[in-house]
């Protein structure tokens, strides 16, 4: 990186792992655009439904950080239960794609032409999903496809421009308590969930929040590929 501050554009930070992650940049020299939906509260809104609004987001981080982004978190996600015998099965199945990884590959290819550009380092951080590698629920096959597609797309990018200083890394989170807890757990599958991790409880955003922060600034250029589980042993690989 250069010796300014350094550039992060987070997606999905108007809540849970994304707001966490804006929130762990704190004490460093950085300057972070956030992104959600809506936008508002210092946040660009871009709703990666509509066609167009990724490269949109990022020409808007862009002129938000004078032309430069050193930094590429992709953490906007979508995951909503889609029954095999749901009429709109095919809709929700591209919806989630889009959103959780046709958007994250287009700022991904943005990103790695903008630093290829500018003849300066990069690094992409993708949070992708414990269900990249165990697979999710009958009502989630879209999810864990579109994660596992994350994966594969940040590895690809790792060897094909780690010669060009261009870092790429992935996080695999298990199940992560985004929102209130009692919702949280019900909507994930209640006490059920919980005996099946070792460590006995959900990864906090904060614990997340901490690994991407590592990637997005301090992990060393030899991690570049990694792909880092939390999961609480619930998983292990
Ligand atoms: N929580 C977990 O258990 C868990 C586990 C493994 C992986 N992950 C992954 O971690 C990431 C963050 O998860 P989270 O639980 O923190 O999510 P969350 O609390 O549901 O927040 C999702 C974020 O994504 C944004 N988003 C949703 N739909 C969008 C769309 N159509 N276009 C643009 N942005 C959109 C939301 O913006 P709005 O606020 O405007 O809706 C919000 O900022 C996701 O990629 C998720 O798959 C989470």
């Amino acid at each position: 990186m250069s010796n300014s501050k350094t550039h992060i554009l987070v997606t999905g930070s108007s809540r849970g792992i994304g707001k966490a992650i804006i929130e762990s940049f704190g004490k460093d020299d950085v300057t972070v655009v956030g992104q959600s939906t809506a936008g508002g509260d210092d946040l660009v809104a871009a709703d990666f439904t509509q066609d167009g609004s990724a490269p949109l987001l990022w020409q808007q981080a862009l002129d938000r950080l004078d032309g430069r982004i050193d930094v590429l978190v992709n953490n906007a996600g979508l995951f909503q239960p889609n029954p095999l015998a749901a009429e709109d099965w095919l809709e929700s199945w591209d919806r989630t794609m889009t959103i959780n990884l046709t958007s994250s590959a287009e700022l991904c290819r943005l990103a790695v032409l903008h630093f290829r550009q500018r003849g300066e380092p990069g690094r992409i951080v993708n949070i992708a999903s414990r269900a990249a590698y165990r697979g999710d629920s009958p009502d989630h096959w879209h999810y864990a496809a579109s994660k596992g597609g994350m994966v594969a797309m940040t590895k690809t990018i790792a060897r094909a421009y780690a010669k060009d200083g261009i870092l790429a890394f992935a996080i695999c989170p298990g199940f992560t308590m985004t929102g209130m807890a009692e919702d949280y757990l019900a909507s994930r599958g209640g006490d059920k969930l919980l005996a099946d991790i070792p460590l006995g409880r959900v990864a906090q955003p904060e614990e997340i929040a901490s690994i991407a922060r590592y990637c997005a600034l301090d992990a060393p250029p030899s991690m570049t590929g990694a792909v880092l589980d939390a999961n609480g042993a619930s998983f292990v690989r």
